[in-house]
């Protein structure tokens, strides 16, 4: 069996550690916004190279609590992609605004900034593209767009943790930067977990308030917030892990390699990583208009494989309200009926990647199915 995933090598490599950290918490008996997220915020703002960081519940209150701050509500819209990962989407509706959605780039899965700057209307408040798949953005061209209309731009870098579009890492480019700590994302919590990352002050200390229930002092409360803290035990886990991110960046790199280069050839479109957008390949997807016979050729094969994501957002029964059709946003929708992604994880063994491409080369010069 080959599976998508396996976490259980980075917690056998870092259970000394990892024990000790959560030891040292527990013996401090400290356990909400103590030492520990105060340095992992310092230590993850140092290692973006960028402002401050404040850690809060998960990546879906990231992207809430950062909209909130900036002040979007009832009333406004929100541009955002369909191609990604629901939360994303669900963040602006929670925060009262309505979604817009954007279609994807021509030959890739990111926001396209043309569609962006076409979906703008006077009611638009923010810009909301999604880093998808650890892959950069055309993040200029869309701080462009925002720029020019004066709309705060809010990455959404919750696949993307360390990756750069030319030298900067992403989601420092925008108002706000914000990040899952999901358990399988590049950096995994035990748990759920997020952070927001800016260079604003003002914002900054909004989104501190916000995540703890609106309070500005030991008893005073100025706004009404809610309880998002990213907690103790989370943050001595992300900063024992946070030391590792880069090597772990550069494991899925290699496998990436040996993925692109044993499938060069094949009727399938592969990951373009060209500079200056970089990609960590969370997930390494390939596409194909054949993509649920190759699945099932590949689950027969024992390879474990999963569709990120097989319905956009805008046709989700829960975006139902917003009215978007099938056929509304074509790209995103071929996108979505062709994409299939491969086993990945850091520490995954070379042998799994060339057995995986393998299999792979066998489905497109075989039978198929039949054989
Ligand atoms: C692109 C994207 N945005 C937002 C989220 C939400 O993050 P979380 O699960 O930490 O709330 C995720 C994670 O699932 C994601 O992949």
């Amino acid at each position: 069996m080959i599976p998508f995933q396996d976490l259980s090598g980075q917690f056998a490599d870092l259970r000394t550690e990892i024990e000790g950290a959560i030891q040292n918490v527990l013996e401090r008996n400290r356990f909400i916004l103590g030492p520990e997220v105060e340095e992992f915020e310092k230590e993850f703002a140092a290692f973006l190279g960028h402002g401050q960081t404040i850690g809060v519940a998960s990546g879906t209150d990231a992207i809430l609590l950062t909209l909130k701050a900036l002040g979007v509500g009832e009333g406004d819209e929100v541009i955002t992609t369909p191609f990604t990962a629901a939360p994303t989407t669900m963040a602006i509706v929670l925060a009262g605004a309505r979604p817009v959605f954007a279609d994807i780039e021509e030959g890739g899965y990111g926001m396209d900034a043309a569609e962006a700057a076409q979906a703008i209307s006077l009611r638009t408040r923010a810009l909301v593209p999604v880093h998808i798949y650890g892959q950069a953005l055309s993040i200029r061209k869309l701080c462009e767009t925002a720029c020019a209309l004066g709309i705060p731009l809010v990455e959404d870098a919750c696949q993307a943790h360390g990756v750069r579009f030319g030298k900067r890492m992403v989601g420092t480019f925008g108002a706000a930067g914000c990040f899952s700590f999901y358990p399988t994302k590049n950096l995994g919590a035990c748990g759920d977990a997020g952070l927001v990352a800016t260079a604003d002050p003002y914002l900054a200390e909004r989104l501190r308030m916000l995540r703890d229930y609106g309070r500005n002092g030991r008893d005073t409360f100025a706004q009404i917030g809610r309880n998002s803290r990213l907690d103790e035990l989370q943050a001595a886990i992300l900063r024992v892990k946070l030391r590792r991110l880069e090597k772990w960046n550069a494991d899925r790199k290699k496998i990436a390699a040996i993925y692109l280069e044993e499938l060069e050839g094949l009727p399938l479109k592969l990951p373009a990583s060209r500079s200056p957008r970089g990609h960590v390949f969370h997930l390494f997807v390939i596409a194909t208009p054949r993509r649920n016979e190759l699945a099932a050729w590949l689950k027969r094969k024992d390879i474990e494989t999963h569709v990120h994501y097989p319905v956009p957002v805008h046709l989700q029964p829960a975006m139902a309200f917003l009215g978007y059709k099938k056929g509304s946003l074509p790209r995103a929708e071929a996108a979505a009926n062709s994409v299939l992604s491969l086993p990945m994880y850091p520490g995954m063994p070379e042998g799994h990647a060339r057995k995986v491409a393998a299999e792979i080369r066998a489905f497109f010069k075989g039978p198929g199915l039949e054989s």
